[in-house]
């Protein structure tokens, strides 16, 4: 076991930047999760901590080893790292049982027969895989053949596992599935864990921490709780929570001294915290990005405070999407377009008019040119 260390690293194929001057520290057995949309380094990320690839500058530590550095010409090949890496298309070898599959990381390191047997049948317990271990892969399912993967991965007892999208091969209710399987034994077996995925939902589930990448460029970390309720930036406030926050343009103004978004059409008036904090950092009469989850916006009759003309406006309902358990509701105020998401025993209807009530509390204000959050 060990913590991972990156210090400002970035890695260019020609003049593409995939990871742009990245600092990570990950915990020694912690679940970490990289989260960004395609293209945004991840699996770039994870070549360069396995040694798959020479980041083009700054540092790597595995534990108190510097693995990677290209200023001070250090690179540890990859078999020397001590880390296993389930690919973001494993494969097994079509030829091998499962359990030679399993048992060949040991193998080509000479380990002794009668140890490697005892290791595969703890692992293939582990995995709840013994009655396939004489099996080829091609007669197992998708989630048969992930969990030979991670098998072939977590024999060795590595320092580090680096997992890239293990899951996406998968339908989605297996992949609900494997999502707490897999997290039950990454808790097991207490191995630092750093975990792609583009699925919100994955990180959000699995992660005992999330780095949020776009680009190439860290973006934010944190727990989960934290990159939900106090995104950083547009960017993680849009790309975490679905259906996907409500950005409006607003105005912030000053009147009967409080502070209200000025949304042309109508207002709603910031709690006195947040307030306090337009005042404090120079907001009043500025232009904003202003943000609200779909939960936080309420029929006015499920509504713990409602407050008219604070709160509360007026709103045209256009389309209800019933989901079961809520109701997802596009509405407009004026020409303000809103997606709520309503309890599911809202008798909201298409084409009524109904009152409408904001948690002003969870609004989120953002800077609109830098796109960081003032709160
Ligand atoms: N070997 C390579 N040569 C040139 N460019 C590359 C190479 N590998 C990756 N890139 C580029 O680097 C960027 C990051 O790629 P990377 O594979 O790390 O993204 P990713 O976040 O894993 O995406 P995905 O979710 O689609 O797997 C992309 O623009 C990609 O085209
Ligand atoms: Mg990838």
């Amino acid at each position: 076991m060990a913590e991972v260390k990156l210090l400002s690293v970035t890695k260019k194929f020609g003049n593409v930047t995939a990871v742009d001057d990245l600092t990570l520290e990950i915990k020694d057995g912690e679940f970490f999760v990289l989260l960004g949309p395609s293209g945004c380094g991840k699996t770039t990320t994870l070549r360069v901590i396995a040694g798959l690839e020479e980041p083009t500058a700054g540092e790597i530590y595995i534990g108190d080893t510097l693995v990677a550095s290209p200023e001070k010409d250090i690179f540890i090949p990859p078999k020397d790292r001590d880390v296993a890496m389930v690919f973001q298309n494993y494969a097994l070898y079509p030829h091998m049982t499962v359990y030679e599959n399993i048992a060949f990381p040991l193998k080509i390191r000479k380990v002794p027969e009668e140890e490697i047997r005892k290791r595969v049948k703890e692992v293939a317990e582990l995995l709840g895989i013994e009655e396939l271990l004489h099996r080829k892969p091609r007669e197992l399912s998708g989630g048969q053949r992930q969990r030979v993967a991670l098998g072939r991965a977590i024999i060795r007892h590595p320092r580090v596992f680096l997992m890239d999208e293990p899951l996406s091969n998968l339908d989605a209710k297996l992949r609900v599935r494997m999502r707490s399987e897999l997290k039950k034994l990454q808790r097991a077996l207490g191995v630092t864990t750093i975990y792609v995925t583009h699925d919100q939902v994955e990180a959000m589930t699995m992660g005992d921490r999330i780095a949020i990448l776009n680009d190439g460029k860290l973006q934010q970390v944190g727990t989960p709780d934290d990159v939900y309720n106090k995104p950083r930036n547009l960017f993680v406030a849009g790309f975490i929570g679905s259906p996907p926050m409500n950005f409006l343009d607003a105005t912030l103004v000053e009147r009967d001294r409080g502070i209200w978004v000025d949304f042309g059409e109508f207002m709603l008036k910031l709690p006195e915290e947040m307030a306090d904090i337009v005042r404090s950092e120079r907001y009043i009469g500025k232009e904003v990005i202003f943000g609200i989850r779909p939960e936080d916006i309420y029929d006015a009759l499920f509504a713990q405070v409602k407050i008219p003309g604070e709160n509360m406006v007026r709103g045209k309902i256009e389309i209800v999407e019933p989901l079961g358990n809520v109701n997802i509701v596009h509405f407009s105020v004026g020409d303000v377009h809103f997606t709520g998401q309503f309890s599911r025993d809202s008798k909201v209807r298409e084409g009524m008019e109904m009152d409408i009530v904001f948690d002003m509390t969870k609004a989120h204000v953002f800077d609109k040119e830098s796109g960081e959050a003032i709160f």
